[in-house]
């Protein structure tokens, strides 16, 4: 069910950065063929390299031969290409918003398009506030503009800290509303992401189970294999806990723990998700100690850009816990890492144990718990684990699998994040993306464990073999609890 989309310019400011090249405009290619654009449209990248429309074009073929989730037809392609503009220019130089302005009143005076408008800040978030500002005084920004809308998109990061953050956010909302404003966290856009909700709420077997009378713990795993390539700028800046905990990894806990919403209006998702946010048990000073494990890949301070005595974690694993009715005393575990054996990410439910009695009587041979796992990928799904008897005279039980897979259910072909991110935002449905409260509750959440860091920087990190599941600190986290790492 796809909401109608009225014709629009989308500016890409970073157009012929890797994002656009990689996710953006793969995603909107997509789009095109599966006839979700509006049937007027125009993509004008901005970006600091002197390009003309043509060579931006070859640029933007480039991206989707080789990112595009499908092959590049040579007649879709054709129709897609005369809607990509370029405009060369330094977003810190006025003059560049002059030339922008100039160009996007022809090439919409051409296209017949009415001047609705996305703003993409493909940029570093250093340049957030100011390219905003630029906008304002460009007076491409009307202050509470309506009609032709005018909407702004910012990637992650939004800050370093709760402080900067905020200073962004302010910075942003002197240009544009809320309700303008799309705050990406890609992991939202990932149809497992979405599914989650379903499954809880589309199902009556599962919900009913989702509290602390019957689950024991939760698991949520994102595990990368890579390492951290070629974005060692950025990365020494951030490490793992901004980079993944603060945004994707706190967004899958919210989806998992929230309270079921009164209806699907986006300010109502987005509520329940800010309640789970509030509720985080904070970690600080000493506590950071017991429940927060950090690691660094062996061979991460020789990898290109990084400082030889860096000590910016590529791996976190927290107990993190919920402090409301349904989920008091029930721990989540969360850990993310590069270059961890496999990438694989997924939130395991696992249930508590059974009693000691009947089939469950030998303490040697404990039966396993039922665990639902959803696969968020690959090989995206999920499956319940439980006990079965197998055949024969004698009572011998295994744990098996109910699974879903959606490709053998659904076929290949999942969209990306992107494309249902980019289409939200041309609807102007803000469901998917963060809020402002959001994104400070969660940096509230994460700043203090990052000033127990700083303030305790003495002990060495603990590093882990690429190719392994993390330090084993990470394995006396979990265990201290009595519990173990689930193998994703
Ligand atoms: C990004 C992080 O937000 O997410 C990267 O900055 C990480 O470091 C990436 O590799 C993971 O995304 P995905 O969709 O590949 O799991």
């Amino acid at each position: 069910m796809t909401e109608r989309v009225d014709p629009v310019t989308l500016v890409i400011f970073g157009g012929a950065g890797d994002l656009a090249h990689r996710k953006l405009l793969p995603a909107l290619y997509n789009l095109r063929i599966d006839g979700l654009l509006p049937s007027s449209i125009a993509i004008v990248g901005v970006g600091r390299r002197p390009a003309s429309d043509q060579a931006y074009r070859d640029f933007a073929r480039g991206g989707a031969a080789r990112f595009s989730r499908r092959p590049v037809d040579d007649a879709a392609w054709q129709g897609f290409a005369e809607s990509l503009f370029f405009v060369p220019g330094s977003l810190e130089d006025p003059a560049t918003f002059a030339s922008l302005g100039a160009r996007l009143d022809l090439v919409e005076h051409e296209r017949g398009l009415p001047g609705n408008r996305i703003y993409y800040l493909a940029i570093p978030p250093s340049l957030f506030v100011t390219t905003a500002t630029q906008l304002a005084r460009a007076r491409f920004v009307q202050p509470h503009q309506i009609s032709p809308f005018a909407r702004v998109i910012v990637e992650k990061p939004i800050g370093r800290d709760l402080e900067s953050a905020r200073r962004i956010n302010d910075g942003l909302a002197r240009v544009f509303h809320e309700d303008q404003t799309f705050r990406i966290d890609h992991y939202l856009g990932k149809e497992t992401v979405q599914n989650i909700l379903v499954l809880r709420f589309a199902n009556s077997i599962f919900e009913p189970l989702l509290n602390r009378r019957y689950v024991d713990h939760v698991q949520i795993t994102v595990a990368e294999a890579e390492g951290v390539g070629t974005r060692a700028g950025y990365y020494e800046q951030a490490g793992a806990l901004r980079d993944m905990v603060q945004n994707h990894l706190l967004q899958l806990l919210t989806v998992t723990a929230m309270e079921p919403p009164f209806s699907l209006g986006a300010e109502v998702i987005r509520d329940e998700k800010q309640e789970i946010l509030r509720a985080l048990r904070p970690l600080a000073g000493e506590a950071v100690d017991r429940h927060v494990v950090r690691g660094q890949y062996d061979g991460y301070a020789k990898e290109p850009g990084v400082d030889p005595a860096s000590r910016v974690e590529t791996y976190v694993a927290l107990e993190v816990g919920i402090e409301n009715w349904r989920w008091s005393g029930v721990p989540f575990f969360l850990r993310t890492g590069k270059h961890l054996a496999r990438r694989a990410s997924e939130i395991s439910i696992q249930l508590k144990p059974l009693p000691p009695i009947l089939f469950n009587a030998r303490s040697e041979a404990p039966l396993a718990p039922n665990v639902l796992s959803v696969r968020i990928q690959p090989n995206e799904g999920f499956s319940f684990s439980i006990s079965s008897k197998r055949p024969g005279p004698s009572v011998r039980i295994s744990t098996v699998k109910m699974d879903f897979s959606y490709e053998d259910a659904f076929g290949a072909g999942t969209p990306e994040a992107y494309e249902r991110l980019l289409l939200d935002v041309m609807t102007g449905d803000q469901t998917l993306f963060m809020r402002r409260d959001g994104v400070e509750a969660a940096w509230d959440f994460v700043t203090p464990i990052l000033a127990r860091w700083a303030e305790r920087p003495a002990p060495p990190i603990p590093a882990y073999a690429p190719g392994s599941w993390g330090p084993a600190d990470a394995d006396r986290l979990i265990g201290t609890t009595g519990r173990s790492w689930r193998a994703p």
